[in-house]
């Protein structure tokens, strides 16, 4: 069966952040054990720092570098999702 593009998952990694899935997921953990979140969309940590594993729990961003000349701007999305998880 396949399946169209538009009915594909999406999944969005971000720059020194998690990466977004679609949800609800569930989580086969290195442990053996399973994570489970029904959100809308669920935030997978990918920098280890987080408290909360598997889930981001934002604190990846006090471990950014610090702005200088050729810090890029997060794209609108990108801010508009941390907002939204920041509020969570
Ligand atoms: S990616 Fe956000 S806490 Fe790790």
């Amino acid at each position: 069966m396949a399946i169209s593009r538009a009915e594909a998952r999406r999944v969005e990694v971000v720059d020194g952040g998690p990466i977004l899935l679609e949800g609800p997921v569930e989580v086969a953990l290195a442990n053996g054990g399973t994570a489970f979140s029904d959100r809308h969309v669920v935030a997978l940590c990918t920098c280890r720092r987080t408290r909360r594993p598997p889930w981001c729990d934002t604190s990846h961003r006090s471990h950014r570098q610090p702005p200088g000349p050729q810090a890029e701007t997060p794209a609108p999305r990108e801010q508009k999702r941390e907002q939204e998880r920041e509020e969570r």
